[in-house]
C-alpha cells in the first residue's frame, strides 16, 4: 500500500458519522461493512445501573514481602526470572499498598460509585491456612474498603485474582483436593473480617485462564504444563471450591451481610465463521461451551458439565488409551450441591474470534484444543490493540451478551472490559476513548435491542498496571503510572474524561440539537446512518485498492 492509499483510507476511517440531524455521533471502528448493526444508539442505561472500575492485587499493590505477607505464586513465577517480559515482577507494582488513598482519590474524581480490586490470599493468610492470620494484612483491606466507603464507593471483592499462597502450591496447589476445604477457610474469613461492607464477592477470576494459562501451557503461574490431564482435574476443584465458598455465604452470611457471591469467566466472543454453515454454528457453540460452559453449565445449569464436553473428552480419552475419562465426574449429591450456586454472572470480555470446524484428532498426548475440536482464527483487518490477541471487535460483547442471556438467563456484570497500548507516554489515548464509547454502546444494545439483562459495567482498568506474562510492556489503564520514578506517579489520560461522562449522562446522551433527539427503545431497531453507509462504501472501495 503506498503513501497516498493509506492516507485516503485513514482520512476514510477518520470520518465521523454524522447523523440525520448533523450532530457529530462517533467515529466507529468502522471495519465490519455492517453499518446497521454498527450505528450508534443513543440513549440511557437503567436506573441503578452499576458504573465500576477494576484492578487485582498482584498488578497494583507492590509491598510483596511487607507487614507479614506470605510469598504467592505470582511472585515466585516473576522473581525467578524468565517467565515475564524483560523479567519484571510486581514487587513493586503502583505501589497501591501505600498509596490506595490516592487512588480512591482517582476513583471519586471521575464520579466512581463501584470499585472492584482483589483481596490477596497471602496478604491475609501467608501460608494459605488459618494457622497464621496477618492482621497487617487484614488492616490494609479494612482500610482501603473504609476508605472507599467514606467517599461514597462501593467495594466490589475478588477473592482469588490468581495470588495463590506459594505455600499451598507447594502442596499441589488447585490440583489437591484439600484445596477446597483451605479456600472456603479463606473465603470465610473474609465474610467474617469485611463481609459487613462489601456487597459483591466474586470468588474467582477467568477460572478459564488459571486453568488453561497456568496448567495447560505454563504460560502463567504456577508454570505447569499439563494439558488435558491436570486441567481438568484443576478445573473440577475450582467449581467445588466455588459452590463450598458460595453455600458457606448462603448458610451463614447472607441474612446478616444481605450481599452477592458471583464468579467472574472470561471468553472471547466465538463468532460461526459462515452464519448459514451449520458445522460452523456448532463450531462457535461447542468452543463457547468448553470456554464458559465448563464453569457455567455445573454452576448456572444443571450440576455438570455440557454434554459436548463430556461426550468429546470421553471418545477422545477412550482412543488415547485412558482407562476413563480424562474429565472427572460429579456425584448426583456434588452436582445438586453445584446447581445455582451464582448471584450473578460476571463476564470479562475483550475481543471476538471467529470460528470454523477441524477434523477430528484422537492421537496422543491429549490436549484440550483436540478435545475442543474448533479451529479459531481472528480478521486480520481488525484493528489490534497494544496487546496481539486484542482486535477490537465492538459487536463481539454484544453477541456473548445474548448468548450468555440465552444459556442461563442470568443477571450479568460485566466485570471487565477494556483495552491496551504498548508502552508508551500517552495521555491523549484515543484508541481507548474510541474503544470504550463503541463496547459500552454495544452493552447499551444488548440491553435496550436485545434485552439482556445486565447489571452494571467495569472499566479494566483503574491503572496501568503489571500485565501478567506481559509485565509493564502493555497498558491498560485509564491512568497513566510512571514505573521508572519511585513514588509511581499517576497521571490521567483523556479516557478518563470519556468514562466519566458516560457514568454522569449513565450512557450517551445527545447533544445540545435543534430536532428532539432519537431515544432508542426497547424493541425499537436503529435506524440506519446515511454517511456510515458512505463511510462504509469508501472503506470497502479502498479495501479492495488495498488488496490489489
Ligand atoms: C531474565 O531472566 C533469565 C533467567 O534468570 C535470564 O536468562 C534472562 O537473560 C533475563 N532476561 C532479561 C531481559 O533480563
Ligand atoms: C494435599 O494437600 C495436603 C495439605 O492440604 C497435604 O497434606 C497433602 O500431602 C497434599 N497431597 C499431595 C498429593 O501433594
Ligand atoms: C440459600 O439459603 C436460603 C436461606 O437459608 C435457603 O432457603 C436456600 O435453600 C439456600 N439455597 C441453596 C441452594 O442451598
Amino acid at each position: 500500500m503506498d503513501l497516498l492509499q493509506m492516507t485516503l483510507v485513514f482520512s476514510c476511517l477518520l470520518i465521523p458519522v454524522i447523523g440525520l440531524d448533523e450532530e457529530p455521533e462517533f467515529v466507529y471502528p468502522d471495519r465490519f461493512n455492517d453499518p446497521e448493526r454498527d450505528a450508534f444508539l443513543y440513549g440511557t442505561f437503567p436506573e441503578g445501573f452499576i458504573w465500576s472500575s477494576a484492578t487485582s492485587s498482584y498488578q497494583i499493590e507492590g509491598a510483596w514481602n511487607e507487614d507479614g505477607k506470605g510469598e504467592s505464586i505470582w511472585d515466585r513465577f516473576s522473581q525467578e526470572g524468565g517467565n515475564v517480559e524483560n523479567n519484571d515482577t510486581g514487587d513493586v507494582a503502583c505501589d497501591s499498598y501505600h498509596k490506595y488513598k490516592e487512588d480512591v482519590a482517582l476513583m471519586k474524581a471521575m464520579g466512581l460509585k463501584y470499585y472492584r480490586f482483589s483481596i490477596s490470599w497471602p496478604r491475609v493468610l501467608p501460608d494459605g491456612t488459618l494457622n497464621n492470620v496477618n492482621e497487617a494484612g487484614i488492616a490494609y483491606y479494612n482500610n482501603l474498603i473504609d476508605e472507599l466507603r467514606l467517599n461514597d464507593i462501593t467495594p466490589m471483592v475478588t477473592l482469588y485474582h490468581w495470588d495463590l499462597p506459594q505455600a499451598l502450591q507447594d502442596v499441589g496447589g488447585w490440583a489437591n483436593e484439600t484445596i477446597i476445604d483451605h479456600y472456603n477457610d479463606y473465603a470465610e474469613l473474609c465474610y467474617q473480617r469485611f463481609g459487613s461492607r462489601v456487597p459483591f464477592w466474586i470468588t474467582f477470576n477467568e477460572p478459564w485462564i488459571v486453568t488453561l494459562l497456568g496448567h495447560g501451557v505454563g504460560y502463567f503461574a504456577p508454570g505447569i504444563s499439563e494439558d488435558g490431564t491436570t486441567i481438568y482435574v484443576v478445573a473440577h476443584n475450582i467449581i467445588k471450591s466455588h459452590a463450598r465458598a458460595w453455600h458457606t455465604y448462603n448458610d451463614t452470611y447472607r441474612q446478616l451481610q444481605n450481599g452477592q457471591v458471583g464468579i467472574t469467566m472470561n471468553s472471547d466472543h466465538v463468532e460461526p465463521y459462515d452464519s448459514t454453515n451449520q458445522d460452523h454454528i456448532d463450531a462457535a457453540d461447542r468452543c463457547l461451551q468448553f470456554h464458559f460452559g465448563w464453569w457455567a453449565n455445573p454452576i448456572f445449569k444443571n450440576g455438570d458439565y455440557p454434554e459436548v464436553m463430556k461426550t468429546s473428552i470421553a471418545s477422545k480419552s477412550a482412543a488415547q488409551g485412558f482407562t476413563k475419562s480424562r474429565l472427572p465426574e460429579f456425584t448426583e449429591e456434588e452436582k445438586e450441591y453445584n446447581r445455582g450456586t451464582a448471584d450473578f454472572f460476571g463476564l470479562n470480555q475483550y475481543t471476538t474470534l471467529y470460528a470454523n470446524n477441524t477434523p477430528d484428532d484422537e492421537s496422543n498426548p491429549p490436549g484440550y484444543l483436540k478435545d475442543r475440536n474448533v479451529l479459531t482464527f481472528v480478521d486480520e483487518d481488525w484493528e489490534t490493540a497494544g496487546s496481539s490477541w486484542l482486535k477490537i471487535v465492538p459487536w463481539g460483547i454484544r453477541n456473548i451478551l445474548k448468548w450468555i442471556d440465552s444459556q442461563y438467563h442470568v443477571p450479568i456484570y460485566v466485570t471487565e472490559n477494556g483495552v491496551s497500548t504498548h508502552d508508551v507516554y500517552e495521555l491523549d489515548d484515543v484508541i481507548r476513548q474510541k474503544y470504550y464509547r463503541a463496547y459500552i454502546n454495544e452493552v447499551l444494545k444488548a440491553i435496550k435491542l436485545d434485552g439482556v439483562d445486565v447489571r452494571g459495567y467495569t472499566a479494566w482498568s483503574l491503572l496501568d498496571n503489571f500485565e501478567w506474562a506481559s509485565g509493564y510492556s502493555e497498558r491498560f489503564g485509564m491512568h497513566y503510572v510512571d514505573f521508572n520514578d519511585p513514588e509511581r506517579p499517576r497521571t490521567a489520560k483523556e479516557s478518563v474524561n470519556v468514562y466519566s461522562k458516560i457514568i454522569a449522562d449513565n450512557g450517551f446522551i445527545k447533544e445540545v440539537s435543534t430536532t428532539p433527539a432519537t431515544q432508542y427503545t426497547t424493541a425499537s431497531a436503529p435506524s440506519i446512518n446515511i454517511l456510515s453507509h458512505i463511510t462504509c462504501i469508501c472503506f470497502c472501495i479502498l479495501s479492495n485498492v488495498w488488496t490489489q
